[in-house]
């Protein structure tokens, strides 16, 4: 069991749904229902190991790109995830929320999914973990609106220029209420953020493993955690 250096934020790039289904003779949008299986999984894990927040890339502002058929798979997977986890959720003191602009998701989904983080946020005042999905999000998304919002602002002359600082920046982010990651992993053997937390990351630790995300298990997760306990972060100091 791993008690020391736990980190309070893991952000995850759920990788290889797509390889999975392949490997398995299956369609692509069976990969991701195995991706989202896979999830609780990992929700549990961090539950034990105390872990505050988990941040999942779930649906990037790229993956509109993907085949129609694709994509409504993913949304009623997202709804599915949301009618089915939530009372589990509850009763665990876990709470749901999403960053990420989802007003171009169907409305069924976007009902789903806003009914729901109602009714966490109702029920978890004081949660143990919070999970939160990234859900059309991209941080050049993120960013082009934080600046647009800090420019109405000066515009109506309701901020100062020369108060525009690191902290105030981050009020204009999505993940304003929340911890930067501590660490952020990739399944899949990709080494890359894709438009991920890009700000957020400055000084997260990075976890690149080739297993793919339907693999990823508790026993992979908490070996990523464990190994991140034992890095030394300096924060460009000594
Ligand atoms: C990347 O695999 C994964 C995604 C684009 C979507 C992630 C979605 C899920 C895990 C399922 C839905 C999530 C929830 C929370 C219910 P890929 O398709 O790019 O894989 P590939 O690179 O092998 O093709």
């Amino acid at each position: 069991m791993i008690e020391q250096n736990i980190p309070i934020h893991v952000a995850i790039i759920m990788d290889g749904n797509g390889r999975w289904a392949k490997a398995h003779n299956k369609s692509r949008s069976y990969g991701h229902r195995a991706g989202s299986e896979n999830v609780i999984n990992i929700v549990e894990a961090c539950g034990e190991l105390n872990i505050k927040y988990l941040t999942l890339y779930a649906f990037s502002t790229e993956n509109w790109k993907r085949p129609e058929e694709e994509k409504k798979a993913l949304f009623r997977l997202l709804k599915e995830f949301y009618k089915k986890e939530i009372k589990r959720l509850i009763s665990n003191n876990i709470l749901v929320k999403h960053i990420g602009d989802i007003s171009l998701f169907p409305k069924d989904t976007i009902k789903t999914i806003e009914e729901t983080e109602k009714e966490t946020l109702e029920k978890c005042k004081n949660p143990i973990l919070t999970v939160v999905l990234a859900l059309n999000y991209g941080f050049r998304d993120e960013l082009k609106n934080a600046v647009k919002n800090i420019c109405y602002e000066v515009k109506n002359n309701k901020i100062d220029i020369e108060n525009i600082d690191e902290n105030f920046i981050q009020n204009y982010l999505y993940t304003k209420d929340m911890p930067d990651p501590d660490l952020i992993i990739r399944t899949s053997g990709e080494a890359r953020l894709s438009n991920f937390l890009m700000y957020q990351a400055s000084y997260s630790e990075l976890y690149f493993t080739d297993i793919l995300w339907p693999d990823f298990s508790k026993e992979d997760f908490k070996k990523a955690i464990e190994e991140y306990s034992n890095r030394n972060r300096r924060y460009g100091g000594l």
